[in-house]
């Protein structure tokens, strides 16, 4: 287990080579110091929200925080205050409020997806068995819903139809295509549901939570919505990644487990017999195979090209994040959210 958060609050932007890449332009650089000392108190107060005096939940619960992450959906929230009063109080407990939601979500979905490791460390659930991984996931939704609960009923509805939204796209995703559903279509809804549904609550509790003006808020939900789905497209093509050292995670985790992704649909069409073969192999490994027999396939999809084209669909949905920023006037937060998208796509981890 680690000792404690691994990057300190000042360097939290450019884990995501933020200063050099989001921070690009003159009017955005000028935000730099104000997004950084946000998401530094939403850091530091993160470590709290997760403490607890029950020995076992206090390890548990700090478990996946303490071994990483992005912290994209606090960035996006301090991005998105910009246009308003900044990183106020409220902006930072909503902040951290939707951080805990993923972060439970990721205890959750390491289970449903049978994943070994998250955030380079051995998943939750694999220290401690399903049924702790499950109810740390469950506490960490209960302290999310307090925070949301002290900014208000707007706060907590948002909370709520988010993670509405979240729960269906991963239900969804078990459950699969329905006969009459275009399975591409039905995919991309899901992670619409999973993966946009709280980037757009994070874009959009930025300005809600810091006065700015109404009108920016459905343009940042769009932004937040679509970029979603460009991160976890990208995500798709991470999980074929050769390099666990810098994803934290094993490749192919979704492929062998029989969990759809982009690359893996696209296949129907485009090479159905490398899909059976993958098939074959899903099912094997649920018969209690080993993982590593569908290692080649894994590397076969890696350079195929529909992992090219599922990338060439990440880069579209992000172009289609930042088109909707238009309403938003020109300046550093406009162009800091462009090249957050641009950042989103073209990332490794
Ligand atoms: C991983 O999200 C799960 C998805 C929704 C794709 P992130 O890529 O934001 O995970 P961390 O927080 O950086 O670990
Ligand atoms: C995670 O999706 C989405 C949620 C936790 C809601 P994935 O299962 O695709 O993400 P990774 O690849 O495990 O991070
Ligand atoms: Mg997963
Ligand atoms: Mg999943």
């Amino acid at each position: 287990m680690t000792s404690g958060p691994q990057v300190s609050g000042s360097r939290l932007a450019s884990r995501f080579g933020l200063n050099d890449r989001v921070f690009a332009t003159p009017a955005a650089r000028r935000l730099v110091g104000k997004i950084e000392a946000g998401l530094e108190r939403a850091e530091e107060q993160l470590a709290g929200d997760l403490h607890s005096t029950d020995e076992l939940v206090d390890a548990t619960a700090r478990y996946l925080y303490e071994a990483g992450g992005k912290r994209v959906r606090p960035m996006l929230a301090m991005l998105s205050s910009q246009l308003g009063d900044g990183a106020t109080d409220g902006v930072v407990k909503a902040a951290r409020a939707l951080e805990l939601t993923h972060l439970g979500s990721l205890y959750h979905d390491d289970v449903m997806d049978e994943a070994d490791r998250r955030r380079g460390v051995a998943s939750a659930h694999a220290v401690w068995g399903n049924s702790i991984a499950i109810l740390t996931g469950d506490v960490l939704f209960s302290r999310a819903s307090v925070l949301m609960a002290e900014l208000g009923p707007e706060a907590m509805k948002l909370q709520a139809e988010t993670f509405e939204r979240l729960v269906l796209g991963q239900m969804h995703e078990t459950i699969g295509a329905g006969e009459t559903d275009d399975p591409i279509e039905f995919y991309i809804r899901v992670l619409s549901d999973k993966t946009g549904s709280l980037i757009a609550a994070a874009a959009h509790a930025g300005a809600l939570f810091s006065g700015a003006d109404g009108r920016f808020h459905q343009p940042l939900r769009t932004f937040g919505e679509k970029v979603g789905v460009a991160f976890q497209l990208m995500d798709d093509v991470i999980d074929l990644s050769a390099d666990p050292a810098e994803t934290g995670k094993v490749p192919g985790t979704d492929l062998r487990a029989g969990v759809p992704t982009m690359p893996y649909l696209l296949l129907g069409e485009a090479d159905p017999a490398l899909k059976a073969r993958i098939d074959d192999g899903v099912a094997r490994i649920a018969d209690g195979a080993a993982p590593a027999i569908l290692d080649d396939c894994v590397e076969i999809l890696r350079d195929h090209i529909v992992t090219a084209r599922t990338r060439e669909l990440a880069t579209s949905w992000a172009n289609e994040a930042t088109a909707a920023l238009e309403p938003l006037p020109r300046g550093g937060v406009r162009e800091a959210l462009t090249r957050f998208a641009g950042t989103l796509v073209d990332r490794d981890s």
